[in-house]
């Protein structure tokens, strides 16, 4: 009886909850169709691409990768930062971000301009190393991020891929407007800035060579310059005594390029890899055998540089994305009027009859497939391919030209203007170009 009713009840039972299971099926069905629609989008690729430009436009803006250990535990620089009036950090080149400035400041900004602004009733004093603390805190300071203690003394300091390959358009004063991602920063004196650091010891051990020495190279480099080999080969100055530093190119008009770099060292993630571990001294993993060359790297071979392993890898998990963003933004298109458009159009025929969109295939103006060349086939020296791995130069991509047209043409800049490239075509090429095409040439080189 007993066993029966037991029996029933649990039969009862069951009944009910395969109802309840069929009812909670049906209902949490829709539901869940609805949540399973929230995260499977129409157009999966299409949320992607959104997902990972934002990722890699805040790795590239914001992202030190933990170089704050490199830059303030082990030099020191975020003790040299805290003397830096905003006056002395826009004169080396640095640029404040205007949309990260509360509305109030930035109106005095806007206004001011001499020495002293004032703000909520407060003067700002553009002499006032607290400013550029301030500056930190509000991550205003482009490229460089300030790490702070609890009582809002700065504690660290680190830099971002945004402090050299990055710009402000000036809408508000020089030095302050918006951010313009992927430009060269032309100003920006980088050996200056690293030469604040009271501690150069760790990179002269290193280098192998004594504090002062390192100092003396850092000064060498001046505006729009960093020498991103000097860590492999130790070689500070070319044959005829100048600086071995290279200009900071574009991370613009990327896509579709192959070689990257001014000597072809790889894909575009393959350098953002190289740049984050070993020149911006991020935490991370980085692997490249063609360093552990003893005769051609021997500061990187001797420092195992080829097979990079911190103990947290905080760049490989942004890389996909960071190559995403950098290849999605554009050359910028040059201002209206800056070029005569008639003598450009003719520049354009010049530009394919002297040979030029040989190499610099249009709409990309490098070549599609493998775009090296030896320094014969440009007529210039050997010494900078020569610090790379494959001993080329890469045909730079020439979209956005005017925007870098700051320090000149080249690597390391050794045309001042462009009228001075294509003196050197002409002469090397043997092309005799009247003047006028000379012109139009240069007017189309303006339009790109
Ligand atoms: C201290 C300045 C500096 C910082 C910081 C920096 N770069 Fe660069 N970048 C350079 C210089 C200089 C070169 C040229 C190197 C060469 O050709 O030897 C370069 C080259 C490049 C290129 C190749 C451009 C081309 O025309 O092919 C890319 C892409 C790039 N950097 C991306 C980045 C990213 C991403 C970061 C952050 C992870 C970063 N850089 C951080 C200075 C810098
Ligand atoms: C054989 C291939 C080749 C040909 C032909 C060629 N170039 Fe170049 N071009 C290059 C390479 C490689 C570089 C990079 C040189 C360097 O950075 O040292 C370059 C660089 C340049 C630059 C400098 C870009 C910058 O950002 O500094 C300009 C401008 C330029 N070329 C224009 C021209 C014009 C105009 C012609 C025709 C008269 C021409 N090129 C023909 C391969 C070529």
């Amino acid at each position: 009886m007993r066993g029966k009713r037991i029996f029933l009840f649990s039969k009862i039972a069951a009944a009910g909850a395969l109802l309840l299971l069929a009812l909670s099926s049906l209902a949490p069905a829709s539901e869940r169709e609805k949540t399973d629609r929230a995260a499977a989008p129409a157009d999966p690729i299409a949320a992607n691409g959104a997902r990972m430009l934002a990722e890699g436009r805040h790795t590239f803006r914001d992202d030190t990768f933990g170089d704050q250990v490199f830059w303030s535990r082990i030099l020191g620089i975020h003790e040299a930062l805290k003397q830096v009036s905003p006056r002395t950090a826009l004169a080396v080149g640095l640029k404040v971000d205007a949309e990260a400035l509360p509305p109030g400041l930035l109106a005095q900004l806007k206004s001011g301009g001499p020495a002293t602004v004032a703000s909520h009733g407060k003067a700002v004093d553009l002499d006032d190393p607290a400013v550029t603390a301030a500056l930190l805190r509000l991550n205003a300071v482009v490229g460089v991020r300030g790490f702070f203690n609890q009582d809002g003394t700065l504690r660290s300091a680190g830099i971002t891929c945004a402090l050299c390959h990055s710009t402000v358009d000036d809408s508000v004063a020089p030095g302050i407007g918006k951010r313009l991602d992927g430009w060269a920063n032309r100003d920006l004196n980088v050996g200056a800035i690293v030469n604040l650091a009271p501690n150069l010891q760790p990179v002269a051990s290193l280098l192998g060579v004594d504090e002062p020495t390192v100092r003396t190279v850092l000064k060498s480099w001046g505006p729009g310059r960093f020498d991103a080999e000097l860590f492999l080969d130790g070689k500070a100055f070319r044959p005829d005594g100048k600086t071995a530093a290279t200009l900071i190119p574009p991370a613009f008009g990327l896509a579709g390029v192959d070689g990257h770099t001014f000597t072809g060292w790889g894909s575009v993630t393959y350098w953002n890899a190289f740049v984050a571990n070993l020149e911006m001294h991020g935490q991370g993993r980085f692997w490249d055998p063609r360093l552990n060359d003893p005769v051609k790297f021997p500061i990187a071979a001797r420092n195992g540089f080829g097979d990079i392993q911190s103990e947290h890898d905080l760049i490989t998990p942004k890389l996909a994305a960071l190559q995403f963003y950098q290849l999605a933004i554009p050359a910028p298109a040059p201002p209206p009027g800056s070029f005569n458009a008639a003598a450009a159009a003719r520049g354009k025929v010049v530009f394919s009859e002297a040979g030029c969109a040989k190499c610099h295939v249009p709409p990309l103006y490098t070549e599609p497939g493998w775009n090296r060349h030896t320094p014969e086939e440009i007529g210039i020296d050997s010494f900078q391919a020569d610090r790379s791995p494959d001993g080329h130069y890469r045909t730079t991509p020439l979209k956005g030209l005017w925007a870098h047209s700051k320090g000149g043409y080249y690597h390391d800049g050794r045309f001042a203007t462009l009228r001075d490239v294509v003196n050197h075509y002409d002469g090397h090429f043997d092309l005799r170009l009247s003047e006028q095409k000379k012109r139009d040439l240069i007017e189309f080189l303006k339009s790109l």
